[in-house]
């Protein structure tokens, strides 16, 4: 495994992502009974974005102002302004969860997975899991606390990872039916994202961040979360500030943001 996160840390993918798993976390909170959060592919927890070495944060994070009027971005900016202390996901996650909710990480990279066992150590609501999520995550499901959010962050290494993907999807949502699911996906080829979307057998949320337009060949036009099981009406939520977050990371007139069921 050559994938480092610290690489892309930041970037307006990671705004993107960790914005929608925060409306997600926002959403199942409205009840007073106990959710989990399985994070299946964790990371490092926090990053030292300065240390990062092509910087991609500039175009992400580091756009972003002190202030914004939609509630849950400004509630994102303020979790962010230490560039030296960056939180990951399962960090977003520990720090929007409630005492009596559980969050569940696996990581398979033994240098990430000693990290968040440190960040960690004291704890008691988060578990951290080393291994592969393909295997870990079927065991791991359903879970003893039946409401749940699987964020399912890839770093789409292999050549067959949409195949892997849409296989552990099918085998997890007939262990675990009412989860919810959220799998973030690159967008660098609109022909292939379209075949994976029409591959799921699921009715689902599609929520596509792009600062740049499809018809421009660089390596990331913008990313997706493709959302099984969504809360009711989350687009409601989300439509409104992810084109708030598109004006501050738009990198083209062209760029867009879409949220609809499919
Ligand atoms: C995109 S990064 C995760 C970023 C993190 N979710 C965040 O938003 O901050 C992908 C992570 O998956 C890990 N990884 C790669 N293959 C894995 C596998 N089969 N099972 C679990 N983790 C894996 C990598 O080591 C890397 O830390």
């Amino acid at each position: 495994m050559n994938y480092q996160h610290l690489y892309h840390a930041g970037s307006h993918a990671d705004v993107f992502k960790h914005l929608v798993l925060m409306a997600l976390i926002e959403y199942f909170a409205q009840k007073d009974k106990p959710f989990c959060v399985i994070d299946t592919h964790a990371g490092n927890g926090v990053y030292n974005l300065t240390e990062s070495p092509n910087q991609e944060w500039q175009a992400g994070v580091g756009k972003l102002p002190q202030t914004a009027a939609h509630p849950l971005l400004q509630k994102y900016i303020n979790k962010t302004r230490d560039f030296s202390q960056f939180p990951g996901s399962p960090v977003i996650a520990a720090t929007n969860i409630r005492p009596q909710d559980e969050l569940i990480l696996i990581e398979k990279a033994e240098a990430s997975y000693q990290s968040l066992r440190k960040h960690f150590r004291y704890n008691k609501q988060v578990h951290v899991h080393g291994g592969d999520a393909y295997q870990l995550l079927l065991g791991l499901l359903p879970p003893k606390i039946k409401r749940g959010i699987m964020l399912i962050d890839p770093p789409y290494e292999s050549g067959d990872e949409l195949e892997k993907l849409n296989d552990l999807l099918t085998k997890a949502i007939k262990k675990f039916p009412t989860g919810c699911f959220a799998l973030w996906l690159p967008i660098k080829s609109r022909a292939l994202v379209n075949q994976f979307y029409q591959s799921l057998a699921f009715e689902k949320l599609i929520c596509e961040f792009c600062p740049w337009p499809d018809d421009i060949a660089i390596r990331l036009n913008g990313s997706a979360m493709v959302i099984i099981n969504p809360p009711y009406q989350l687009e409601k939520t989300l439509k409104p500030a992810l084109s708030e977050l598109l004006k501050f990371l738009k990198q083209d007139p062209k760029g867009f943001v879409k949220c609809y069921i499919a």
